[in-house]
């Protein structure tokens, strides 16, 4: 293949990020995630290793530079690490970077591999250091192996940057002692606002804390300085002076970060999302079972770039339907 086209939308916006699904499933059950019951998608509808890397360098070509892996939960994927490790040869060829999010509960076996392959970086979710409230949370008992996967990655080599979904009256006062313990840990730390994707058992809107109120009650313990926002991502950024550690808040039910997006989302049946809350997408799966999949697939992610919208629309409000259907478990997180 020779060098395409780089990917730029319809608002100038150079699309460079991409984070691949490469399955929907998952081995926890985080309520605000999935409800208990979740239905997940018939293996035959999934992409093989093999098209996930074909699409992979596919998107490189175009001038992808960065791609991260998600599920669901990446790591429970068979063999998900041949395709790592596939991808892993196209860094410095192509490819700056290659990362992965990971509830943690199988990265003490996988880290070594994972930077052998090339890997540097992981985001490891974790929304509670209390065993009982992490069961409860996350409908399952693997706190222990979470803690340790994130030790394993840590000696490996990998940086690690803690992913955490702040949610009120559950881990809400938990919030700081989670800075501290990252902070001092050497981890960056990412809050998250939960997002209206998917359907869930409970109601969402009862544990939606927007994160000016977190950073409130952060500043009355900790010294926050802003810091200049140069990676390009969604979140904003501080120093937590009395750790040394990064802090970044991810707004999107109280900011908007449209302006700068570079990213797309793809599924695991290749399904591209332009906008994590917006329904517009092409068949990338339709293009590379097709009798031209090069061609078709070029037709299909110009047309991508044609239907990204300017920004998402958020609300999040009691009885009302997710903004959108399918859940974040399945457009990768
Ligand atoms: N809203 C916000 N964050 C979510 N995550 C999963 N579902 C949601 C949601 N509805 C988080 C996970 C993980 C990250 C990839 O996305 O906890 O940290
Ligand atoms: Fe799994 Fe992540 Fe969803 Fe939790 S939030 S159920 S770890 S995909």
């Amino acid at each position: 293949m020779s060098c395409s086209e780089p990917l730029v939308d319809a608002f100038q916006r150079r699309i460079s990020y991409l984070r691949l699904s490469v399955t929907d499933r998952c081995d926890l059950r985080c309520s605000y995630c999935m409800p208990e019951r979740m239905t997940f998608l018939p293996k035959k509808e999934v992409l093989s290793l093999e098209e996930l890397h074909r699409l992979g360098l596919a998107f490189i070509d175009r001038g992808i530079t960065k791609i991260r892996l998600t599920g669901g939960e990446p790591l429970v994927r068979r063999d998900v690490m041949e395709l790592v490790q596939a991808l892993g040869r196209k860094l410095g060829d192509g490819l700056d970077e290659l990362t992965l999010t990971t509830n943690g509960t199988r990265l003490e076996e996988f880290a070594q591999p994972l930077f052998d392959a090339g890997v540097r970086r992981v985001n490891v979710s974790l929304d509670t250091m209390d065993g009982e409230l992490f069961q409860q949370l996350s409908r399952r008992d693997r706190l222990v192996q979470v803690l340790r996967g994130i030790a394993g990655a840590k000696r490996a080599g990998l940086q690690v940057k803690i992913n955490t979904v702040a949610l009120k009256g559950i881990n809400q006062s938990e919030i700081p002692f989670l800075v501290e313990w990252a902070g001092t840990h050497g981890h960056d730390m990412t809050l998250i606002e939960v997002m209206p994707l998917g359907e869930v058992d409970g109601e969402r809107v009862d544990h939606y804390l927007p994160l000016p109120a977190v950073r409130d009650e952060l500043e009355e313990r900790f010294t926050l300085t802003d810091i200049a926002d140069n990676t390009g991502g969604p979140a904003r950024y501080v120093k937590v002076e009395e750790t040394g550690g990064r802090l970044g808040f991810i707004t999107p039910l109280t900011n908007n970060f449209c302006a700068t997006c570079n990213r797309i989302r793809v599924t695991a049946t290749g399904q591209l999302y332009a906008c994590l809350g917006g329904a517009e997408k092409v068949d990338l799966r339709a293009a590379l079972r097709s009798e031209a999949p090069d061609r078709n697939l070029a037709t299909a992610l110009d047309e991508a770039m044609r239907i990204k919208p300017e920004k998402h629309h958020f609300r999040i409000e009691k009885g009302a339907e997710p903004a959108q259907p399918r859940h974040m478990s399945m457009t990768g997180g």
